[in-house]
């Protein structure tokens, strides 16, 4: 049988690569409220905040790098098939060079219309400022290509698929509090085995049957691929 590796990866991830999770002391919703920042509705109201919020990010993003958690993962490949989920909008995963990436909530170097029933076109913003005169061929604004609060995510019943269909599952940096997302952990076979990597790992609640390993990414992501390679080799 092919061993199929999936990692559902979050803001922990980044960490080390100096990019802010969310939820932790000194998090990005502690100076941002999601309100005004993170939803459609903020779209509408100040639509020139949303995208400064989403300008600042991505030009922090461009100038950091992968971490060695993220090039860790790159070798698994020459072991198994790999299929990262991850929740980030950073494009660090590719730039380690990881094959099969799925964004769940988008991803930053991208824009979208903010017209209606366009779900499905994405602009990659050359530079790192998407501004008011960025429209698409109809007309509509472009937004950034992120999931805000509110929104349906379109790629989920993809990543459940992919998560049912694994033989090991890695979580990796997530407080697994945000939903649709937190339910791939439900997801896997009773055959999957799992792990989930995070300092808090012992606090985070929910995931059964996972062996928890309270690290930073890249302690913990080196420790659990060498365990993975050493049993596939
Ligand atoms: N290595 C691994 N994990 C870490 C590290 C690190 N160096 N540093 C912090 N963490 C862990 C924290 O302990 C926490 O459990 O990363 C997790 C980050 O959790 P959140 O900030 O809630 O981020 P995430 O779970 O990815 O958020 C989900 O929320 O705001 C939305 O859309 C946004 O995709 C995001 C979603």
């Amino acid at each position: 049988m092919t061993n199929k590796i999936v990692v559902f990866s979050g803001a922990g991830m980044s960490a080390e690569s100096g990019i802010k999770t969310f939820r932790d002391s000194n998090g990005l919703w502690e100076d941002y409220n999601i309100h005004d920042i993170a939803t459609p509705e903020a779209w509408g109201k100040n639509s020139d905040l949303v995208n400064e919020f989403y300008n600042q990010r991505r030009k922090q993003i461009i100038q950091s790098q992968p971490n060695s958690a993220h090039y860790a993962i790159v070798e698994l490949e020459k072991y198994a098939d790999v299929q990262i989920i991850t929740q980030n909008i950073d494009d660090l995963h590719e730039r380690a060079g990881s094959s099969n990436v799925l964004h769940l909530h988008g991803n930053i170097r991208y824009a979208k219309s903010s017209g209606p029933n366009q779900e499905k076109n994405y602009y990659r913003i050359n530079g790192d400022e998407l501004t008011i005169k960025d429209v698409c061929p109809e007309g509509f604004r472009l937004r950034p290509h992120v999931v805000w609060f509110g929104e349906h995510v379109p790629m989920m019943e993809t990543a459940a698929c992919y998560v049912n269909e694994s033989t090991h599952f890695i979580v990796i940096g997530s407080s697994l509090q945000v939903y649709p997302a937190a339910n791939l952990v439900l997801c896997c076979s009773e055959k999957t085995k799992k792990w989930i990597i995070d300092p808090k790992a012992e606090e985070i609640s929910n995931p059964s049957g996972f062996t928890r390993i309270s690290e930073k990414a890249g302690d913990g992501v080196s420790a659990v691929i060498k365990e993975i390679i050493t049993s596939l080799s």
